[in-house]
Order: C-alpha cells, then structure tokens, then sequence
C-alpha cells in the first residue's frame, strides 16, 4: 500500500512572509491528515522560514532543485546538505524547466539523484514528454529513456524509496490536464520500466505523482487511478484552500 503524497511547487513565487502565511492558514486546515504525505517546495529564499513554521505538524518541506557538489566555486548554486541544513527533506529534481530553460539532461538530473540521496534527502524526479513528442507517438519512449538516463547508477533499495513525478510539458501550467487515462497509461509504463531497472519490489514501492493544471476539481479523477500515488501541484498549489481541497480530493481517490 502506497501513502498519498501531495506535493505543492511553488517555483519562483511568494516572499517569506507570504510563504509564511500560507503555512499558518494551511496547516491546521491539514492537522488531521495521517494518510497522505505532504511537501511543499518553496523558492530557497522561503525554505528555512517554511520549515520552521512547519514544525510542529506533518508538512514536510523541499527544494526545488539542488547542485551535485556538495560545496565549491559555483556561483549562484545550492547543495544538498544545505537544503538539509534549512529543514529540507525532499527534493525536486530534472522539474521540465529546469531542463527546458536552464539545459538539464538525464545525466545531469542522475549526479543531483545521487547527490541527494547521499545527502538523505528524497528526491522527486521529475519526467514527461513534449506535445511533439506525444503527437509523434514517442511519449513511453522519452518516458523510459528519461528514467533510465535520470536513475542512472540508483540501487532498487534507493527506488523503491524515492519519487517520481510524471508531468507531461504541455499540461503544465496550461490549464490542459492530462485524462486519467493518459496519467494511468503512463504511470503504468513507467513503473514496468521501473521494474525493469530495479525489480518489482522497488517499482512496486515507488510513488508515483502526476504534475499538470493538477486543480481542486480533476485531482480525485487521476489520484483514483491504479497507479498515480498523488499529484506535483504547481499553480493550483499556491493558495492555501485550494492545495487543501486537492489533498482531501487525492485522499478520498485513495480511498
Ligand atoms: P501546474 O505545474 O500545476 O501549474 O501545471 C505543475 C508543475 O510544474 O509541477
């Protein structure tokens, strides 16, 4: 049995006190919540005020990205051991920004798993194909080479403990959500891939969130699917009502 996670992705938004805020209407609003896992991603800046307002309840708190090295001359980076440092416990990692606009590659997106996992922090990584890609019926294709690429040198152990979240780059931010169908079909491949690189145990373990135009109204549908164990929230995430509407909805699909 897999625990619901909800993850909240509030990429480059909100200021301390608005991230602040946000936790002090959220989290008694979730108080009661034992059978879902949540995290929210703040920007860095937020992270250890985040942290510190989440301590005394079942939010955990993560980065949104991180640097391989644990330390160095690398400008305007962050390690794992400071997100550690800050409070973090999850991580999310190969986000498609990041590899859309900042050039990360599978190879990449690997030295950071590996980095964070070293670290004890959980990664999310994240995978999902382009609108050309799915039109050109390459879609389990990219899936699978992302994970294999992004998993590299990671033991079943290690994958059976972290997250991966499926998020298909034309529903992000977009307002078009994946079906349930589609987010099953390729949850689905994705954890016989997962299988395939580190036995059935661990893909069977792993948690698998769905990420795109995730809202209050379409989040039961997917969580209700065989095979998704919760939702990355990005825009949908940023106000306290509406990411609480979407962890009671991931919690009734669990049911
Ligand atoms: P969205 O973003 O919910 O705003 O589509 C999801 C994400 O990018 O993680």
């Amino acid at each position: 049995m897999r625990t619901p996670l909800l993850a909240a992705n509030w990429k480059m938004h909100k200021t301390v006190p608005d991230a602040v805020g946000f936790v002090t209407a959220f989290a008694p609003r979730v108080a009661a919540v034992t059978d879902a896992d949540i995290v929210l991603a703040p920007p860095f800046t937020a992270l250890a005020a985040v942290a510190d307002a989440c301590r005394n309840s079942r939010v955990a708190v993560a980065g949104q990205n991180l640097h391989w090295a644990s330390q160095g001359a690398f400008t305007g980076e962050i390690g794992a051991g400071m997100l550690v440092d800050a409070g973090a416990t999850h991580v999310i990692l190969g986000h498609s920004e990041r590899r859309q606009l900042f050039g990360e590659d599978d190879a990449v997106v690997a030295r950071k798993t590996r980095a964070a996992i070293d670290a004890g922090l959980t990664p999310i990584v994240c995978v999902g194909e382009t609108l050309d890609q799915r039109e050109a019926g390459e879609t389990l294709t990219v899936l699978g080479r992302q994970l294999e690429g992004s998993l590299a040198g990671v033991t079943p152990a290690e994958i059976a403990a972290l997250v991966v979240a499926y998020e298909p780059v034309w529903a992000i931010g977009t307002g078009r959500t994946a079906t349930p169908d589609q987010a099953q079909d390729a949850h689905a491949h994705i954890r016989r891939r997962l299988a395939e690189i580190g036995g059935d145990e661990a893909a069977d373990r792993c948690r698998l969130l769905y990420g795109g135009s995730v809202k209050p109204a379409n989040a039961e549908a997917i969580g209700g699917q065989t095979d998704v164990d919760g939702a990355l929230v990005g825009g949908a995430s940023l106000d306290p009502g509406s990411f609480a509407e979407i962890v009671d909805a991931a919690r009734r699909a669990a049911l």
